[in-house]
C-alpha cells in the first residue's frame, strides 16, 4: 500500500496547457446564442460553406457499402495515395505512400509530429503572431517555444535571417503557417524556400502547417516541401478542414521522412487508431475530384475580405493589414486601449461580445496585444451587420 500523503490528481504536463482560446470564445458565444441573443459571429475559424455534395455522397456510399470497420492505422493506401498525388500535382513533391499518415484533423498531425520530435528542453521556433495551439502543443511535449517577433508594418514578414538569429544548439524545429491564422499574411516564396534550405543546413526540422495553403489569393500556390534537397527536414502538416469545408469530419495528414511518419503512426496506433473509415472515402473524393469547388470558395473569400476591409475604412482609428490568404483579418486596435477603461485586446473583445454582440478573438493567445481576429467566413450580411456594430461601439468609447 502506498504511504504517499499528498495525492496529486493531474499530471504536470496537463497543467502546462490551457483550453484552446478560440474554443473558449466559441463556447461563450454559443451560450449567448442559446439565450436568444443575435450575434455577429466572427469567432469560429471555419468555412461557412457546406461540404460539397460529391464529398458527402462518397461518405454515404462508403457507409451503405458497410465500409465501417477498422482500417490500417495510418489510413487505407487509397487515401494516402490520393494525398501524395494531390500534393505532387499541386507542388511538384514526390512523397511515397509510406511517407504519409492520415490523421483525425490537421491539429492531430501537428500534435503527433511535435510529440515524436520534441524532447524535454528542445526549442521550437514560432513566428509571431502564431496559431493559438502551437504554444500548448510544444509545451505539452516538454519543449520550449521560442517566439520570433515580426513587424506589422512589413505585413508580418518572416525572413531567413530572422530565423537564423533565433536558432541555437537546442533548436529542434520551426513551425511555419502561411497563409497565416490569425493575420492572413502570406510568405514570399524566396523567404519560405530560404528558411527551408537554412533549416536543412542546420539540421532543424521545418513543420509546415499547410492548413490554408489552398486559400492563397495571389494565384500562386506555394509549399516549402517543393524544396526537394531539404526533404529530410520537412514535414508537411495538412488539413482538409478549410480547403473543402470539412471541419467537422476531422481529416488531416502528415507527409515527411518515413522514420518520422512511422513514429507518428505508432503513436496513433496507441491513441486514436485510424480516422473514421467513411471519412477516408470522403477525403479520397475531395482530393481526386475536380478542384473547382476550392476555386469557387476562394473567389468568395476574396470578395468577403474586400467587404470587411472596405467596412473597416469607415472606422476611424482602426488600421488593418491586407490579408493575402486564409479567411481572417487582424485589425490593430491599439488606438482604443486606454479609452473608456478598455485595458487590453482581451478586454475589448469581451466588451464587443457583451455590449455590441460581436464575436471576435483577442490577439493575446496569438502572441500580440494590440489586435483582435475576425474570421470573415460568414455571409455578406453578417459582415455588414458586424462592422456597423463595431463602428458604433468604438465611436462611443
Ligand atoms: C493554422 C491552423 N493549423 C491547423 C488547424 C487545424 O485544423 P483541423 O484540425 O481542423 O484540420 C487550424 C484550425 O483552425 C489552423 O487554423
Amino acid at each position: 500500500m502506498s504511504t504517499a500523503t499528498a495525492t496529486k490528481v493531474l499530471t504536470d504536463r496537463i497543467n502546462r496547457i490551457e483550453v484552446s482560446a478560440t474554443m473558449a470564445i466559441t463556447a461563450e458565444a454559443l451560450k449567448m446564442k442559446a439565450a436568444g441573443i443575435d450575434l455577429a459571429d466572427f469567432g469560429a475559424g471555419e468555412p461557412h460553406f457546406s461540404t460539397p455534395q460529391h464529398i458527402k455522397a462518397a461518405a454515404i456510399e462508403a457507409i451503405e457499402k458497410n465500409f465501417t470497420r477498422y482500417t490500417a492505422v495510418a489510413g487505407i493506401p487509397e487515401v494516402r495515395k490520393a494525398i501524395v498525388d494531390r500534393h505532387a500535382a499541386d507542388f511538384g513533391t514526390n512523397y511515397a505512400v509510406d511517407e504519409c499518415v492520415f490523421t483525425a484533423g490537421g491539429k492531430l498531425a501537428i500534435f503527433n509530429a511535435v510529440e515524436v520530435l520534441v524532447e524535454h528542453g528542445d526549442e521550437v521556433i514560432v513566428p509571431v503572431p502564431y496559431w493559438v495551439s502551437y504554444k500548448d502543443i510544444i509545451e505539452f511535449a516538454g519543449g520550449k517555444p521560442v517566439f520570433v517577433e515580426t513587424s506589422e508594418a512589413e505585413n508580418f514578414r518572416v525572413t531567413p535571417q530572422m530565423i537564423a538569429d533565433a536558432i541555437t544548439e537546442k533548436t529542434k524545429a520551426i513551425i511555419l503557417n502561411f497563409p497565416s491564422n490569425p493575420s492572413g499574411a502570406v510568405m514570399a516564396k524566396e523567404d519560405l524556400y530560404g528558411i527551408v534550405k537554412l533549416a536543412h543546413e542546420r539540421g532543424v526540422y521545418v513543420l509546415l502547417d499547410e492548413c490554408y495553403v489552398y486559400l492563397s489569393f495571389n494565384g500562386d500556390l506555394v509549399s516549402g516541401a517543393s524544396v526537394a534537397e531539404a526533404k529530410a527536414h520537412v514535414i508537411v502538416l495538412g488539413s482538409l478542414s478549410k480547403t473543402y469545408a470539412m471541419t467537422g469530419w476531422r481529416a488531416g495528414f502528415a507527409l515527411g521522412p518515413k522514420q518520422i511518419i512511422g513514429a507518428m503512426s505508432k503513436l496513433q496506433s496507441q491513441s486514436t487508431s485510424n480516422t473514421a473509415s467513411m471519412v477516408q472515402h470522403a477525403s479520397i473524393a475531395a482530393l481526386t475530384a475536380s478542384q473547382e469547388c476550392v476555386v469557387e470558395m476562394r473567389k468568395d473569400y476574396v470578395k468577403l475580405r474586400d467587404r470587411v476591409l472596405e467596412g473597416f475604412q469607415s472606422i476611424p482609428g482602426l488600421t488593418c493589414t491586407v490579408p493575402e490568404g486564409a479567411f481572417y483579418v487582424y485589425p490593430n486596435i491599439s488606438k482604443f486601449i486606454g479609452k473608456s477603461g478598455i485595458k487590453s485586446a482581451s478586454d475589448l473583445a469581451s466588451k464587443l461580445l457583451t455590449e455590441a454582440h460581436v464575436v471576435t478573438v483577442p490577439g493575446e493567445p496569438f502572441g500580440t496585444t494590440e489586435h483582435v481576429r475576425l474570421s470573415y467566413a460568414v455571409s455578406a450580411d453578417v459582415i455588414d451587420k458586424g462592422v456597423a456594430r463595431i463602428r458604433e461601439y468604438l465611436a462611443k468609447l
